[in-house]
């Protein structure tokens, strides 16, 4: 695109502008298209990232699941602030989405867990994430012996599993140029709460 992104033709509301580039994202060769880096604190002000999978999106946020007592889970609880990072190689754009994270409601994680494969519901049960493991042996063997506890029963969500939302107040598309003046537009949210565009040096 020979003039680049033009503020005029994004989306005023950064998670409309969100689910065009999804939707492109999607239907393109990128990979994973719904990985997305996530970086969380500490307690001491230590940044730290992984991947994670978007469930979902839309006004209340972007969610993600995951073991609530993990090292991203002890991180939120003190620090309630999340950045998410996502990459779409085929199209070569980034977004970058930062804000607020709250729990999603045990219903809505009760509804993902049942969407869930059998043996992922398991490993959420077996695996204590984050935690140190003697050996992969005794992982197997508890989800195993949970395999049986649970043979001719549908299995429950852990109360030590479930969902997060990202509230954002600022979301950040940026687009590859050939010329490398990159793209980069820029959504904040106000007091107001409505989102202001701006462009970014790149
Ligand atoms: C592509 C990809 C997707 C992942 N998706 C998730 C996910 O949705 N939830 C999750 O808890 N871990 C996911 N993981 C594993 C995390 O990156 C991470 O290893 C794990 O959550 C433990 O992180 P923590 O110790 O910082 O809490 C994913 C890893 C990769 C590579």
């Amino acid at each position: 695109m020979e003039d680049g992104l033009a503020l005029s033709e994004l989306a005023t509301d950064p998670i409309d502008q969100f689910a065009t580039w999804y939707a492109e994202a999607r239907h393109s060769d990128t990979i994973l298209p719904q990985a997305m880096t996530l970086a969380t604190i500490d307690a001491r002000g230590r940044p730290t990232a992984r991947m994670v999978i978007l469930d979902d999106f839309g006004p209340q946020g972007f969610v993600f699941y995951t073991h609530y007592q993990s090292h991203k889970a002890r991180d939120l609880a003190g620090a309630p602030h999340a950045a998410l990072v996502f990459y779409w190689a085929a199209q070569n754009r980034q977004v970058r989405i930062e804000g607020r994270v709250e729990k999603v409601s045990a219903a809505q994680s009760d509804a993902y867990f049942a969407r869930r494969p059998r043996d992922s519901q398991l490993s959420a049960w077996a695996s204590r994430q984050s935690a140190t493991l003697p050996d992969r042996q005794t992982l197997a063997a508890e989800i195993r012996e949970l395999d049986r506890q649970y043979a001719a029963r549908e299995i429950p969500r852990p109360p030590h599993w479930g969902g997060y939302r990202v509230q954002p107040d600022r979301c950040e598309f940026w687009a590859e140029r050939p010329d490398r003046l990159h793209d980069r537009c820029d959504y904040r949210l106000g007091p107001d709460g409505a989102w202001t565009l701006s462009r970014l040096a790149p």
